[in-house]
């Protein structure tokens, strides 16, 4: 099975979502993570699977615009294929958008455009939703505004608490985020073009599992 397909993966926490993405590995490489923060938990999971690891902190440059120029410098110089973010908690310089175009997606706890930003899971209950879930988007300018890819949905039960919800949609979150990352690599889905296109097997593979993509075009 190809696995040349090369992906750099920006972090900043436990790395949950990274490490569904490392078990489900086999038509993608996960080349280097990246992360902003030295405690980030994906950092020892890199670390134990033999993948190179390297923190960008804020602290260690003289301003943001040298932490996030080094953050491009380290990305680019892995070559990858694809960037993912996996709960980098840090707005991506247009720069970096620039030398990687239609070629950066971000999972998001929610079913955008519903609940960009902070606290999805306590803000759904807020609002009444009776339905909540995790989304995979292109990455733009703005915070967590880019072209929706795909969708994976979850109910909200009436006595949910931000946990129990959060924990919900976070399982959904390791079953999306693998196959999305896949079928890109695989070139079912095609990010190059706009509006992103998908192919007969990607669409009946997401009916499979369950998961939303956007309506042909
Ligand atoms: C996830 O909820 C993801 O949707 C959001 O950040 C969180 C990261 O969690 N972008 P983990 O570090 O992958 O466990």
């Amino acid at each position: 099975m190809s696995n040349d397909f090369r992906i750099v993966v920006l972090l900043s926490g436990r790395g949950s979502n990274f490490k569904s993405l490392l078990e489900a590995a086999q038509h993608y490489k996960i080349v280097r993570v990246i992360s902003n923060n030295a405690d980030a938990g994906g950092l020892a999971i890199a670390t134990d699977a033999g993948i190179p690891t390297r923190v960008v902190s804020r602290q260690a440059h003289p301003t943001l615009a040298a932490q996030k120029a080094e953050i491009l410098r380290v990305a680019a110089s892995a070559a990858p294929d694809l960037v993912v973010l996996a709960g980098f908690m840090q707005i991506i310089a247009p720069d970096f958008l620039a030398e990687f175009p239609r070629r950066v997606i971000n999972i998001h706890p929610a079913l955008l455009p519903k609940f960009a930003g902070l606290d999805t899971h306590a803000r759904a209950i807020s609002a009444g939703e009776t339905e909540h879930g995790c989304t995979v988007h292109l990455v733009d300018s703005g915070i967590d505004t880019g072209e929706t890819i795909a969708q994976a949905t979850v109910p909200v039960a009436p006595d949910d608490t931000a946990e129990t919800l959060g924990a919900r949609v976070l399982v959904r979150e390791h079953a999306l985020f693998p196959w999305v990352v896949t079928t890109i690599a695989r070139g079912d889905i095609a990010l190059g073009t706009t509006p992103v296109t998908f192919s007969a097997a990607a669409r009946e593979g997401a009916k499979a599992r369950g998961f939303r993509l956007p309506p042909s075009r």
